[in-house]
């Protein structure tokens, strides 16, 4: 429980030093220097009061086990009259105000006119795997919790907080972040990223910082497939498997921002949270504002494992079945081969044809309600199209039940064509500036879900259709951005909390729906992978990677998507050729690139022949053989799509250490040239491990170390290849 400990904290501290300096690690207090030493169990961070009373950074990055070797924290001294002490001091929560021109953590301006705000340290409390140090405006009543809440044994570190007014007058919140993170004083350091955009998603990017600003962000009211709130630093010497990387990751599905931030005095510092661009949150007397939680980890061994540390992360402290993780189920969605003319008979042929290659979950896209037969109509009215299905869904989910399989279905619930009934009723629900145009992307407009009675009608409307119906996962989706982001029906200085109350809406909306019908999953998509990041993740069990289903290309987004999220969640269908860029590529090399992740069926099944069913039974098949340690394991990036060899190679060990799986793509062969050796990681070196397919045995040692040659020739050539541990 969390124990507000008196002003004076020295007074109340009581744990010992070094008490947790080995194993899973914890939070403990050093009195005597004014100091909290935060251990992941894979690194240590340490903060402090300083000598003005303000909170300040001490050190992020590996384990400090000796506490007497860490001194008290100092602020730094001014370098000339153009530059405070305050702006030079690697301060943790900095208000904007005294003489501060770094980027601000939070920033008010008060109804007199004042915007100074200037936080010193006024209690701190921990409780179980948290600390919370509270801070308080030198003179007005205005406190911000910051919180740390340590995952012992993970290597993760999160950060939020929260700002209270407590005057007697609301207050104007213009920047609300959830921490800031520096990087030990040096230069040039690296930023690594992912930028993207429709069908183009999570690319990755490593850039030099050099003096100023580099900004990532969405404004575009949810995650965005432009950027994604994750960023990974090192000092220019990391590779996949060496070299010290410190890596963040934000949990907000609405606008957000991270700034790596290069000062003229070697210092970086990475500050994110809400996006401060149009914000404005009016906080009354009385009311607070929570930030995002931002995750944070570090590691000495490279960009792999700064992955597999986030992959683990978010199997067992964030995914909704971070409890009891188990593998996903294998589906079918009906997407790509019908679009819109879904009805009975077309779902339960192809029902029928998804469950003899042993799908398990059987989908049904866009398509089925109101007048929905193309993209200009029918979103927002969610009853079932009678002429598509005359009795209801029942029949269909009989079906799909009979066979075997569990059933699906697509939804767009924030939406609303103006072609619909939900329009012609409630024209004012749809997000809009009065006498402004409402401008329309893929012919719909938005629902603004801050409204309570939106977010109560869409509820309602999703917990009737679970209710009624034998529904098990709803892919939920989200095809535009916001535009005109107007909310007339509240005061004008209410309006800009849109930004923050539609996503706090929306998770509440997630949440109710969970707990009134725990069976049912969901899958979080914007058009592929437009909103992923962990404040969804905490709530869906799986994400749609991208509308780009092309299998080439796959192999850069998932190489991206993989930086940050595990398998486990990254939905990757087998579709149909040619595909995106006039591609065709095989259908076995679709099948293994999908196999990297959580497999679909996206075809139309229909035109399969029979060479191809037999095929994708086949590699169904050998799919379920090694699920588990796909899904679950720990990966391992060992050629990757950008290395101008041509061969992509990636390897997923099972956390028990007996299964090891081999995925080779090889692109483009030219002059005969044969594919480089791949060396496995992560075996054990003493054991043997038998081969399929060969049905070899050889050693760890021999695998990683002689490495494996792989034969691969022509285009898009393909192999899996499982180790079985003796
Ligand atoms: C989005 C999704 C697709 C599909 C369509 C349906 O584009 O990403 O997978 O569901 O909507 O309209």
């Amino acid at each position: 429980m969390m124990v507000f400990a008196m002003r004076n904290i020295l007074l109340a501290l009581t744990l010992s030093a070094g008490l947790f300096a080995q194993g899973q690690g914890g939070i403990r207090q050093l009195p005597d220097r004014k100091l909290w030493v935060i251990d992941t169990g894979l690194s240590t961070y340490v903060l402090g009061v300083n000598d003005r009373n303000e909170l300040q950074f001490q050190h992020w990055g590996g384990r400090i086990l000796r506490d007497e070797d860490l001194p008290p924290a100092r602020s730094s001294a001014e370098w000339a009259s153009f530059d405070s002490s305050q702006s030079r001091t690697a301060e943790e929560y900095p208000g904007w105000g005294g003489i501060r021109y770094i980027e601000p953590a939070v920033k008010i301006t008060f109804p007199d006119g004042v915007r100074d705000l200037v936080l010193k340290y006024d209690s701190a409390g921990i409780g179980q795997n948290t600390l919370t140090v509270r801070l308080k405006d030198i003179e007005r009543d205005v406190f911000v919790d910051v919180s740390y809440k340590v995952y012992p044994g993970t290597g993760v570190l999160a950060k939020s907080s929260v700002i209270e007014n407590k005057t007697q007058q609301p207050i104007l919140v213009e920047s609300a972040q959830s921490g800031v993170w520096y990087m030990p004083r040096g230069t040039d350091y690296r930023m690594t990223h992912l930028y993207g955009r429709w069908a183009g998603e999570t690319q990755l990017v490593r850039e030099i910082l050099k003096p100023g600003k580099k900004v990532i962000e969405s404004r575009r009211g949810n995650t965005g497939a432009q950027f994604n709130p994750w960023f990974a630093i090192d000092a220019g010497d990391a590779d996949e498997n060496h070299g010290r990387v410190w890596f963040g990751a934000l949990g907000w599905s609405g606008n957000w921002k991270i700034t790596a931030e290069t000062t003229s005095f070697q210092t970086t510092r990475v500050v994110g949270g809400f996006n401060d661009f149009d914000f404005g949150y009016k906080l009354s007397p009385g009311e607070k504002l929570k930030t995002p939680q931002f995750y944070g980890g570090y590691t000495d061994r490279g960009f792999g494992e700064a992955s597999r540390i986030l992959h683990r992360f978010e199997r067992t402290e964030i995914a909704p079945d971070r409890a009891h993780p188990h593998v996903r189920p294998l589906l079918y969605n009906s997407w790509e081969a019908t679009e819109f003319a879904v009805d009975e008979p077309g779902q339960s042929i192809l029902a029928d044809k998804a469950a003899k290659l042993g799908v398990e979950m059987f989908v049904m896209d866009d398509g089925w309600f109101g007048q929905r037969n193309d993209d200009h109509r029918g979103l927002g009215d969610w009853y079932v199209n009678q002429q598509k299905f005359p009795n209801g869904l029942k029949s269909l989910i009989d079906h799909v039940n009979s066979l075997g399989m569990k059933f699906g279905l697509w939804v767009e619930p924030e939406m609303v064509n103006p072609d619909s009934g939900l329009y012609r009723a409630h024209p004012d629900w749809a997000m809009h500036f009065p006498g402004r145009p409402r401008s329309e992307a893929r012919n719909q407009l938005i629902l603004n879900m801050a409204r309570q009675d939106v977010k109560e009608h869409i509820f309602g409307v999703l917990d009737k259709l679970l209710t009624e119906n034998r529904i098990a996962f709803l892919k939920w989706d989200m095809n535009r951005n916001f535009g005109e982001p107007g909310w007339p029906a509240v005061a004008p200085d209410e309006q800009k909390k849109l930004w923050v109350q539609y996503v706090r809406n929306l998770y509440e909306i997630i949440d109710r729906l969970r707990a009134n019908h725990p069976g049912v999953e969901i899958e979080s998509c914007s058009g592929g992978g437009g909103r992923v990041e962990l404040g969804i993740m905490e709530r869906v069990d799986q994400v749609w990677t991208s509308d780009n289903t092309e299998a080439f290309d796959r192999l850069k987004i998932q190489e991206g998507f993989s930086q940050v999220y595990p398998a486990k969640v990254m939905m990757a269908w087998v579709t149909d050729v040619p595909n995106m860029n006039g591609r065709s590529t095989p259908l076995k090399y679709r099948f293994l690139v999908a196999m990297q992740g959580s497999v679909g069926i996206g075809g139309n099944l229909n035109k399969w022949s029979a060479a191809d069913m037999k095929l994708a039974s086949d590699m169904v098949a050998q799919y379920k053989g090694i699920r588990d340690t796909v899904q679950q394991g720990d990966l391992y990036r060992l050629n990757s799509p950008r290395d101008p060899s041509g061969l992509t190679s990636n390897e997923y060990v099972s956390t028990d250490g007996k299964q090891a799986a081999i995925f080779a793509f090889y692109d483009h062969q030219q002059y005969g040239q044969e594919v480089p050796v791949v060396y496995p990681r992560g075996l054990d070196s003493s054991a043997t491990y038998k081969l399929t397919p060969g049905q070899t045995t050889l050693s760890g040692s021999y695998l990683m170390n002689h490495g494996i040659q792989f034969k691969l020739t022509g285009d898009y050539d393909s192999t899996l290849l499982v180790l079985d541990r003796q």
